[in-house]
């Protein structure tokens, strides 16, 4: 794994941002393969701005990580509503290139039917994910089989807890999800993970040096030879080996600056 060490939240989430723009820039066909939740709206903001600026995604195709079940793609809490709102509506991408599981179908149909698309256009050339507070990557809560494919996942309490904040007053995250299995996104090309904030400190550890579990379904990402984490201070503050990190991406720069 790469980790990427930044002062700031806001670098970060410009190192993400620039590392997707490249990867669209080098590859106009690229697959990308998205994640929602709250830290990616300012990246969503990010590649809005790359895309005034010329960056085109006509070509791109794109595939989401998850789907709340029993939610249709224009409830306004679901993550196709996300996408449009955040991405989708603002920059050059045809609907038809977008895929994101459906909520509104039997979950097994709906998982197959996305596993089918993938298999038709991948493999992801650049996953983006974000960690959740329990280690989770997409809706693989701990427990989740390291080698699984898209299926329907039943959520943690805490993680119904965290996402409460994005659902109105009276309202409740579903307790299921359609969501991209862990051996699925190992399949990806590449992989970068993006985590900000003390919060998630805890389960950024368990991802970059805590044993392979399913316990922490993020350290499977141990086993996938081209990942990236890009980490704030807060979310980098349990790091036991954070010296050696910062080390290697120092002698990194200075190779890539001698090579220019
Ligand atoms: C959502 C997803 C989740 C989130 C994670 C972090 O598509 O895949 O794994 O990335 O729950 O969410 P935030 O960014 O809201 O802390």
């Amino acid at each position: 794994m790469r980790i990427v060490l930044h002062d700031t939240a806001e670098a970060a989430r410009a190192f993400a941002v620039a590392r997707i723009a490249a990867t669209l820039a080098a590859k106009p066909d690229a697959v990308l393969g998205l994640a929602t939740g709250g830290t990616m709206e300012p990246v969503y903001e990010g590649l809005i701005a790359a895309h005034r600026d010329g960056l085109s995604f006509a070509r791109a195709t794109t595939f989401n990580l998850d789907e709340y079940v029993g939610l249709a793609g224009d409830h306004p809490q679901s993550y196709r509503t996300y996408m449009r709102h955040h991405l989708f509506d603002h920059v050059d991408i045809a609907a038809a290139r977008t895929h994101i599981p459906r909520g509104d179908i039997d979950p097994a149909e709906a998982a197959a039917a996305f596993e089918a698309a993938l298999a038709a256009s991948g493999p992801v050339d650049l996953q983006l994910l974000g960690l959740g507070h329990n280690g989770h990557i997409g809706f693989n809560e701990p427990s989740s089989s390291l080698a699984s494919r898209t299926r329907e996942k039943t959520l943690t309490r805490s993680t119904r807890e965290a996402n409460a904040r994005f659902f109105g007053a009276g309202e409740t995250p579903p307790h299921s999800a359609v969501t991209m299995g862990i051996g699925t996104i190992l399949e990806s090309r590449a992989i970068l993970v993006l985590a900000v904030g003390a919060a998630k400190a805890g389960a950024v550890r368990g991802m970059v040096e805590g044993p392979v579990t399913a316990r922490c379904p993020a350290s499977a990402l141990q086993m996938h030879p081209d990942v990236t984490v890009a980490l704030d201070a807060g979310a980098a503050a349990e790091l036991e080996l954070i010296d050696h990190y910062r080390e290697a991406e120092e002698l990194r720069r200075r190779r890539e600056a001698d090579a220019a």
